[in-house]
């Protein structure tokens, strides 16, 4: 019984090592559910560039990249990047959207606290990305620092090439209005993420 568990567990990335395009067998052990399609292992430019360095992206090529997804982010028109915290909340601690079990008309959460520690109450967090507990205290509570926060979660990646965190505007996972309220989740004085 050991065996065969030990020997399904190595053979499986040998078998994808050993395959001359990964990426296709990747596309032929998956099929599309739902809202979940396959076209998701398309990889945009900053993925394929992302993915040829792996861990290592040169310095001129992270330029490149973040130069790019900077030109991608549009702040709100009405140039008010700061919403309602207590809205903020609610999206950062959901995971509902995107899985092919998730209905596609409601909206996304941001999930943030599946890589982030957001405030001093929460029990449960993940620790991919750093804790976030203070971090417009920490930061000083700027307009700029506004904005930066806001350009951060539309695409984190035009302020940290290959980064693991999502694009959350680049990708339309949250609407303009969503990231207005993680926005202030960050910034508020009176957020618990600053308290
Ligand atoms: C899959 C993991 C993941 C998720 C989900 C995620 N992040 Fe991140 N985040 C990271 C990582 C990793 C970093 C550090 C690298 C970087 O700066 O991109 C980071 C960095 C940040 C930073 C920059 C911190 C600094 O010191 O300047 C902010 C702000 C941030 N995340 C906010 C959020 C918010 C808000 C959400 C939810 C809408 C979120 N993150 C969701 C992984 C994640």
């Amino acid at each position: 019984m050991k065996m065969t568990i030990l020997a399904a567990a190595w053979m499986v990335p040998l078998a994808v090592l050993a395959t001359p395009n990964a990426e296709e067998v990747m596309k032929a052990s998956f099929k599309d559910r739902g809202q979940a399609k396959v076209d998701r292992l398309n990889q945009d430019e900053t993925q394929a560039a992302c993915s040829k360095y792996f861990a290592a992206v040169p310095k001129d090529v992270a330029k490149k990249i973040e130069a790019a997804n900077l030109k991608t982010i549009k702040y709100p028109a009405d140039g008010k990047v700061m919403g309602d915290w207590k809205e903020g909340e609610r999206i950062a601690q959901s995971g509902v959207g995107k899985q092919f079990s998730d209905n596609p008309a409601n909206p996304a959460g941001g999930n943030c606290y599946a890589c982030h520690q957001l405030s001093k109450a929460e029990i449960s967090f993940g620790t991919i990305g750093p804790s976030l507990y203070n971090f417009g205290k920490l930061r000083g509570f700027t307009e700029a620092m506004q904005k930066y926060a806001y350009g951060k979660v539309y695409n984190a990646q035009a302020y940290s090439a290959c980064s693991n965190m999502p694009r959350f505007g680049h990708n339309q996972i949250l609407t303009e209005q969503q990231m207005k309220h993680v926005t202030a989740l960050l910034m508020d004085p009176d957020s618990p993420v600053n308290k």
